[in-house]
């Protein structure tokens, strides 16, 4: 998508964004013209992708509530102000609730859920003090639709949407916008963990798949185009709304019918 300047002016945070989703997220903004802090865990290579496009990179670890603090104290000195939060970063867990333990299940569900609450909560006075703000979470098509395997990761994705949507309610009357999008496809590597020593023979026998309606499943760049039209003033009439980006796969049974 050619870029035309529609987040000029615009200072924004985006979580997760050392790489994967968040990065392809981080790259559309700069093109646009916001100012981007990219706030991960990874720092080294946080650093050099901020570098690399020109936004600012801060080591954040979404479960910490005074980093969360802090950042955001960081963010409004040095820029003035803050217009939009992207809670991207996540973490994923892979396996039968028989075999999630009680501390695999409360890891997944402080980063994901919490983390996403105490964003929303660190940023809500610095967007009161701009006039408004945008605020987007993104959740899971696990977050709208599940498979086995998915219970922890699942169980944080359905949270984010309901923070989504209180937050939604209790910041409308002050200019601040809420809403999550649910990709069906993000970063392999953030699955690929879970995929190493699984035979493919095996593999292969998961399914059925369904039909992606519109032929192919969706890029990083479909979400992080998402996500920027949700960070500009083209929505400002969208909050507490769920993005599905599945191409439409979550619609319905896209099963072959003879004659149609
Ligand atoms: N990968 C997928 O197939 C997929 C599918 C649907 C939705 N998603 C969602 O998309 C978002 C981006 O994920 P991705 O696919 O780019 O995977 P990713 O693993 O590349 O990105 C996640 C990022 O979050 C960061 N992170 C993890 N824990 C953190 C913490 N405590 N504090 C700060 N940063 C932390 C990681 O360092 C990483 O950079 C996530 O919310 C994920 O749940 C991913």
């Amino acid at each position: 998508m050619t870029a035309t300047g529609r987040l000029d002016g615009k200072v924004a945070i985006i979580t997760g964004a050392a790489r994967g989703t968040g990065a392809s997220t981080a790259r559309r903004f700069v093109d646009e013209g916001a100012q981007v802090v990219i706030a991960d865990v990874r720092d080294d290579e946080g650093r050099a992708l901020a570098a690399e496009v020109g936004a600012t990179f801060a080591h954040l670890d979404i479960t910490d509530e005074g980093g969360w603090a802090d950042l955001v104290a960081v963010t409004v000195e040095r820029f003035s102000r803050l217009d939009v939060l992207v809670n991207n970063a996540a973490i994923l867990l892979l396996a039968s609730l028989a075999n999630t333990s009680l501390e695999q299940f409360e890891d997944v569900m402080r980063v994901n859920a919490a983390g996403t609450f105490l964003g929303i909560r660190a940023v809500s006075d610095a967007m009161k003090a701009a006039g408004g703000g945008s605020i987007i979470n993104v959740s899971s098509i696990d977050g709208v639709y599940v498979t086995p395997g998915t219970g922890a990761y699942a169980a944080s994705k359905f949270a984010v949407r309901g923070l989504t949507k209180t937050a939604a309610l209790e910041l409308g009357k002050f200019g601040i916008r809420v809403n999550a999008v649910c990709p069906e496809a993000g970063n392999p590597e953030m699955v690929r963990p879970f995929l190493e020593g699984i035979d493919p023979g095996e593999l292969a026998k998961s399914g059925p798949v369904p039909k992606p309606p519109l032929g192919r499943r969706p890029s990083m760049g479909d979400v992080a185009d998402t996500i920027v039209f949700l960070a500009s003033d083209e929505s400002a009439f969208y909050t507490g709304a769920d993005f599905v980006l599945d191409g439409g796969t979550s619609v319905g049974m896209n099963i072959t019918v003879p004659g149609v």
